[in-house]
């Protein structure tokens, strides 16, 4: 039925819609929504801590039977350096003033964790179908311990290089994100954003380059999107941002807000959030200390100085300080339940297909 079934057969879904792990945004309620629909719903740990996470994979595993993805980041957390991150504060500090927030308040660290023993653990307890990284892979040792439960492993590759290498340590498929994609870019083996590649261009010659099967991310929202990623040679799609509209999204009514109003071109590429390059809608605190500053400490340092000014402004109604992340085709959103959204996408879909063949 579907142009390419590999991934399918691989990871025992019915639907090769994969919703984006999306740390923050998503949790145990989109997940189950997406996996009793048929597609792979994904549960991004990044942000939770290991109790949490567990709690969420237990309601999870509660609730749905069906294959589900579970995903972390795998980045090497940065040696301190303090100059950097008074220049920082040094650079936010009229922002501090302008809301009254005292400059010596306590902040803590990100919560941003790379994947450790203790959320290996969790993998080893909850057997996730799939697990997916962000940020390139954990230790060998680790990797070692997840293959051992069985999971298929996937990571994201953002060049044919990193998609190469991905495909040399053991990944099972490889997700192919392109430039428009929401949310941070997956890039490790590169720091140039400059040279990043969109879906199109990338999509076909990660297919060409390995073995693996492919999954299209960045940019997808819509049944068209998901069939020429078939046509590209993807055997399935990731979405991301199409799914920030569903009501299981866990994200702030500003969020929500700034969201439907979108248009192609209001996204951006910063590093001023978290020190990372990821995509977001442009606002007040992109357009002025960004989108990308070389002052940002690294990731995921940036946050902290920042969350103050966010928690003080959302207070006030505002999205100024917030990261909304967002990819280029948001407006190619609708606003449905997950688990409609997931059907609705897929049997559109078909639906082109035949549509197409007929004209063919
Ligand atoms: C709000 C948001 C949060 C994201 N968080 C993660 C994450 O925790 N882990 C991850 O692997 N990818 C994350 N991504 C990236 C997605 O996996 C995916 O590459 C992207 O959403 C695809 O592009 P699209 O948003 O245009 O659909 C995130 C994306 C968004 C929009």
């Amino acid at each position: 039925m579907w142009p390419n079934d590999r991934f399918i057969r691989l990871s025992g879904i019915e639907l090769p819609i994969i919703q984006a792990p999306m740390a923050g945004s998503a949790l145990s309620d989109m997940v189950i929504a997406v996996s009793e629909a048929g597609g792979l719903g994904s549960l991004a740990c990044a942000l939770l801590s290991a109790e949490n996470a567990s709690n969420e994979l237990e309601t999870i595993r509660r609730k749905t039977a069906r294959p589900i993805n579970a995903n972390f980041f795998c980045h090497q957390p940065p040696t301190k350096d303090r100059s950097r991150e008074m220049n920082w504060r040094h650079r936010l500090n009229a922002y501090y003033v302008q809301l009254q927030i005292d400059s010596n308040i306590f902040i803590p660290n990100s919560a941003r964790a790379p994947f450790d023993e203790k959320m290996c653990g969790l993998v080893t307890d909850f057997h996730p179908e799939v697990v997916s990284f962000h940020f390139g892979l954990p230790e060998k040792h680790l990797l070692l311990r997840i293959r051992k439960t069985g999971a298929k492993i996937l990571s994201s590759a953002t060049t044919v290089n990193e998609a190469r290498w991905l495909e040399d340590q053991g990944c099972d498929a490889i997700i192919a994100q392109g430039f428009e994609a929401g949310g941070h870019r997956g890039m490790f083996l590169t720091e140039d954003v400059s040279r990043q590649v969109g879906t199109m261009a990338l999509v076909p010659q990660v297919v060409d380059a390995v073995k693996v099967p492919v999954i299209a991310a960045g940019g997808i929202a819509d049944a068209r999107g998901i069939l020429a990623a078939f046509a590209l040679g993807a055997a399935a799609v990731q979405i991301g941002t199409a799914y920030l509209h569903c009501p299981e999204a866990q994200i702030s009514p500003l969020h929500r807000q700034a969201l439907k109003g979108m248009r192609d071109n209001d996204t951006a590429i910063t590093n001023v959030f978290t020190g990372r390059p990821a995509r977001a809608i442009v606002n007040r605190f992109m357009r002025e200390v960004g989108p990308m500053s070389d002052l940002a400490p690294k990731f995921p340092v940036a946050a902290a100085a920042l969350a103050p000014l966010r928690a003080k402004s959302e207070m006030t109604g505002s999205a100024d300080f917030t990261a909304l992340w967002s990819g280029q085709a948001a407006r190619l959103s609708r606003e449905l339940p997950a688990a409609d959204l997931t059907k609705q996408l897929a049997a559109e879909t078909l639906k082109n297909l035949t549509l197409l063949q007929t004209m063919a």
